[in-house]
């Protein structure tokens, strides 16, 4: 018998062990240490290799976000990346930027925002606004539909770029299926993808741990005229939401999900990827209707290649048909044309 996500928690943590403050929104390197949760241990999931042809695979398959009028990579090196969120022009480290850079320093001097990272300070101390300063949140534009973009402490902007492939994807399927189609968002952050599912005609649920991201994505619909648009907001644990979707008998068309390596639940419900991403996939497949569209799932920051999530997407949609199709997402850079790889993702989509 597997163990289950509260059993695997309570032999790795020690009894003693203080809860730290749970940090939604953040992303493995900018979380704290696992810590002890009081929440009564779920049912074991048993895990099965399921019966069935494997779907068909496409990989390696690099989705790639270019320059464009809402965003861009402009350019990067020397440990940092110079990018265009709308009107302004901000500078954070990237540790994948080994190469130098291809601007002179005129271009990068001409930033609005550096994050600093300093860790004496909060929210929007931790950035430096060299020219003047700026307020915490800023009007941004995905393809048409207006949101804040935010300066917040650990670094991100609330938005990731990348996730624009994913996002063009899934308003294709949408409008093309010309039918009701329901979207499950699963660690839904600030809600883009949520509101582009919902402009391209879907009733959407949107789940994440954090309410403060909840509100963000809330004011995000706001600011996009989507209000009437139907999104369900929630705020939940992503497993537990999916495990009593599955119990209610509810189902969705297409699913996303985007974990981080190590989350919270909003009740101290430890997510850990590479323990509990096999049964989140497995759930996945289960709260499907009877004709989905697609199951698309990204990793980051983890120390995995994409294949690993490709062997378990297959296994996980084994007798579905359709196809499997992973690879990395990527941005590409304006200065020099060189790709910045952000993910892995892996995505079943139906025949
Ligand atoms: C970085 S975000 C995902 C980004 C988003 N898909 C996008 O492209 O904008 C990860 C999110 O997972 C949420 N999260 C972390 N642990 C969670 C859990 N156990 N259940 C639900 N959401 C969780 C965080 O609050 C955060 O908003």
């Amino acid at each position: 018998m597997k163990p289950t996500r509260d059993k695997r928690r309570d032999q790795r943590t020690p009894p003693d062990r203080r809860a730290a403050p749970v940090q939604h929104g953040k992303r493995r390197d900018e979380q704290q240490a696992p810590v002890h949760t009081t929440e009564p241990a779920a049912k074991p999931r048993q895990l099965t290799r399921r019966d069935g042809a494997l779907p068909a695979e496409r990989l390696p398959l690099i989705l790639e976000v270019a320059p464009n009028r809402d965003y861009a990579l402009i350019d990067s090196g020397d440990g940092e990346k110079l990018e265009q969120y709308g009107p302004y022009r901000i500078v954070r480290p990237e540790g994948q930027a080994i190469w130098q850079r291809a601007l002179p320093a005129r271009e990068w001097n001409a930033a609005d925002a550096i994050f600093t990272g300093d860790t004496d300070e909060e929210g929007l101390g931790r950035w430096r606004f060299p020219k003047t300063p700026l307020g915490e949140t800023w009007p941004m534009k995905h393809d048409g539909i207006d949101y804040l973009g935010r300066f917040t402490s650990f670094r991100h902007v609330g938005v990731f770029p990348e996730q624009a492939s994913h996002w063009d994807h899934m308003a294709g399927l949408i409008e093309r299926a010309k039918r009701p189609v329901k979207v499950l968002n699963l660690f839904g952050y600030t809600g883009l993808a949520s509101l582009v599912a919902a402009r391209a005609g879907a009733e959407v649920t949107h789940v994440d741990a954090s309410k403060k991201a909840i509100g963000w994505a809330r004011e995000n619909q706001e600011m996009a005229g989507l209000a009437s648009k139907p999104i369900r907001w929630i705020c939940e644990d992503a497993m537990k939401f999916a495990e009593r979707e599955e119990r209610r008998g509810n189902g969705y068309d297409i699913i996303l999900f985007d974990p981080p390596a190590y989350g919270r639940g909003p009740k101290g419900e430890v997510w850990q990827l590479f323990e509990d991403l096999p049964a989140l996939a497995d759930i996945c497949r289960s709260i499907l209707t009877p004709k989905p569209l697609a199951v698309v799932l990204t990793a980051y920051s983890i120390r995995a290649s994409f294949f690993a999530i490709h062997a378990l997407m297959r296994d996980t949609f084994a007798g579905m048909g359709g196809a499997v199709e992973s690879g990395e997402l990527i941005i590409r850079e304006k200065s020099a044309g060189r790709a910045l790889s952000t993910s892995l993702f892996s995505r079943w989509v139906a025949a």
